[in-house]
Order: C-alpha cells, then sequence, then structure tokens
C-alpha cells in the first residue's frame, strides 16, 4: 500500500524546538522510523511550511484513483485555522487521519480546536511519533476490510 505522510509548518524544526513538547527526534528520524515500521510499504513523505503547498500536495491525491491508499497529515499550527486545509481534505477521496505529537486538548486555549479534523477519519494526539504509526496501522486495517 502506498501512503502520504503530510507534515506542515516547523515540523522541520522538530530535533531543535520544544523537545519537551515534542520530543528529541528529528522529522528525517520519525520518517525512517515509519518506513522501518512498514517494510512492504510505499510512502511519500513531505513537509513544507507553506499552506498553498500543503494543499497542492493534497490535490494531488485526487486522481487518478488508487495513486495512494491513506493519508497521514501534521497539519501543525494550520490545524487551528485553516479552512483552507479542511476543504482540501474534505474533497479528497483518499481517506485521512491527523496526528500530532503533543496533546493538543491539554495545552493553550488556542490549540484545543483542530478545525481540520472534522475532514479526517480520526485524530490521534499526544502519542509523540507513535501517533504516526498508529495512524498508518489504522488507514491499513480500514483499506483492508
Ligand atoms: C502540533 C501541535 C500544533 O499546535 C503546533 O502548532 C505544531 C505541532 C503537534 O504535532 O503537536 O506545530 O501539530
Amino acid at each position: 500500500m502506498k501512503f502520504l505522510i503530510l507534515n506542515g509548518p516547523n515540523l522541520n524544526m522538530l530535533g531543535r524546538r520544544d523537545r519537551q513538547i515534542y520530543g528529541a527526534l528529528t522529522l528525517e528520524e520519525i520518517n525512517r522510523e515509519i518506513a522501518a515500521a512498514f517494510p512492504g510499504d510505499t510512502f511519500d513523505f513531505y513537509q513544507s511550511n507553506h499552506e498553498g503547498d500543503l494543499i497542492d500536495k493534497i490535490h494531488d491525491l485526487y486522481a487518478p484513483a488508487g495513486v495512494c491508499d491513506g493519508l497521514v497529515i501534521n497539519p501543525g499550527a494550520y490545524a487551528h485555522y485553516s479552512y483552507a486545509i479542511h476543504d482540501a481534505l474534505e474533497a479528497c477521496p483518499v481517506p485521512a487521519i491527523e496526528v500530532h505529537l503533543s496533546n493538543i486538548y491539554e495545552r493553550e486555549e488556542f490549540r484545543r480546536v483542530s478545525v481540520t479534523a472534522p475532514a479526517c477519519l480520526t485524530v490521534i494526539s499526544g502519542q509523540g511519533m507513535k501517533g504516526y504509526l498508529l495512524a498508518v496501522r489504522q488507514l491499513k486495517e480500514r483499506t483492508r476490510s
């Protein structure tokens, strides 16, 4: 199966950024762990600090069908206010799961709402890098059944 792992703004700074909150792993290390955990699957890893780039990447999943089996997205702070990413996800035929390394529901008020989440199957928040693995596993099970 093929999955797109999409990471939004500031996630390229993992390992250097608020390690107490986000952990010590870099994004490259997280991506390597994901690929190693699912050796039979193919991954496209993409990170951008720009909203439009993330939307373009989601649009690439619209057609042709079968190009990708699932999307794992950590929209970063865009989760809290990007209706444009919500709309791109909502129209996307590929099932998506939203992941946050930290528990957004136990942090500042502005992080407690995700406007992108309603366009995803579910949200996994506060599980650190394991959240990405859980999301892929869930998408694989869903696609299989
Ligand atoms: C985050 C949570 C967001 O609130 C924050 O803006 C991020 C990272 C997370 O993975 O915990 O950039 O998405």
